[in-house]
């Protein structure tokens, strides 16, 4: 399976502070934001991995992750030139999709909570389309699914002003290849944009969708606004220094998943100078 991260957007919830920097790439406490999706993709399994940017950001990505092979991945970049929707992704990554399956993850996406690697792994598979829903305080601001009395998915909704439920969609996604075609097909939305959302209505219809409810312990933030940013700084920060551990750390994953070994991890941590990051590097 390949992976999508998309980054691209203008931000402006953010402005100033997106004006001149891409806000994925603002830090989330200590680290730049586009390193929690990547973790998440990579604590998936997917190592093969697109960026898509904004056409004057792409530079301070490859700056930033270069071509993935010294975390024992593959990197490569492409841009969307308007924000036409998340669905867009699919279309602009089609060559590098080619015939296999994909993930799609937001770049302001984060995704937190013990076992969510091994419940990734777990629920995705080839051929079977595949989101999750996690119960929020307000799902208007969200794709919103409602599921019957058998847990099962029965309507998914865009930003409804009465949500049905109060299960969100968060930013993850996976489709078996045939997304491409049908992200091609789908018509923009009232906002302009080519809709997710369709998308999941598309395999909703079908019969084919997984909607999988995430467990009690999995946090999911977004950083849209200055507020929600805040709340993930400090999300992050107490995690971490309560537990001495990092919240996506790619190094650590792709140690501990075995794409690479203790020397790579040794010339990595140059990377980083005299950072507390590079001192957690060290002492793994
Ligand atoms: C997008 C999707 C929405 C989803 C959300 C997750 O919203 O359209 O269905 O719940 O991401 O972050 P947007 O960021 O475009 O407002």
């Amino acid at each position: 399976m390949k992976g999508i991260i998309l980054a691209g957007g203008t931000g402006s919830r953010l402005f100033p502070a997106t004006i001149a920097v891409s806000k994925q790439l603002l830090p989330v406490y200590d680290k730049p934001m586009i390193y929690y999706p990547l973790s998440v993709l990579m604590l998936a399994g997917i190592r093969e991995i697109l960026f898509i940017t904004t056409p004057h950001d792409k530079a301070s990505f490859v700056k930033l992750l270069g071509d993935g092979t010294d975390l024992g991945c593959s990197f490569s970049y492409e841009v969307q030139e308007s924000p036409n929707g998340l669905a867009e992704a699919f279309i602009i990554g089609e060559k590098f999709i080619g015939q296999d399956s994909v993930a799609l993850i937001l770049g302001d996406n984060i995704l937190y909570g013990s076992g969510l690697g091994t419940l990734l792994r777990n629920k995705i598979s080839e051929n079977k389309p595949t989101i999750f829903a996690l119960e929020v305080q307000d799902p208007e601001r969200y794709g919103v699914v409602e599921f019957n009395k058998d847990g099962k998915a029965i309507s998914i909704e865009e930003k409804p002003s009465n949500p049905k439920s109060k299960f969100a969609v968060p930013g993850i996604y996976f489709y078996p290849n045939d997304v491409i075609s049908i992200a091609k097909k789908v018509k923009p939305s009232s906002r302009g944009e080519i809709e997710i959302t369709s998308i999941n209505n598309h395999y909703l219809n079908s019969k084919e969708l997984q909607v999988v409810q995430f467990p009690r312990g999995t946090t999911w933030l977004d950083t849209g606004t200055p507020d929600s940013l805040a709340d993930a700084n400090e999300f992050v920060k107490v995690i971490e220094r309560r537990t001495s551990r990092k919240v996506a750390c790619i190094e650590e994953i792709a140690f501990l998943r075995g794409y690479i070994n203790k020397f790579q991890i040794e010339i990595l941590q140059k990377k980083y100078g005299n950072s507390d990051y590079a001192d957690y590097l060290k002492n793994l």
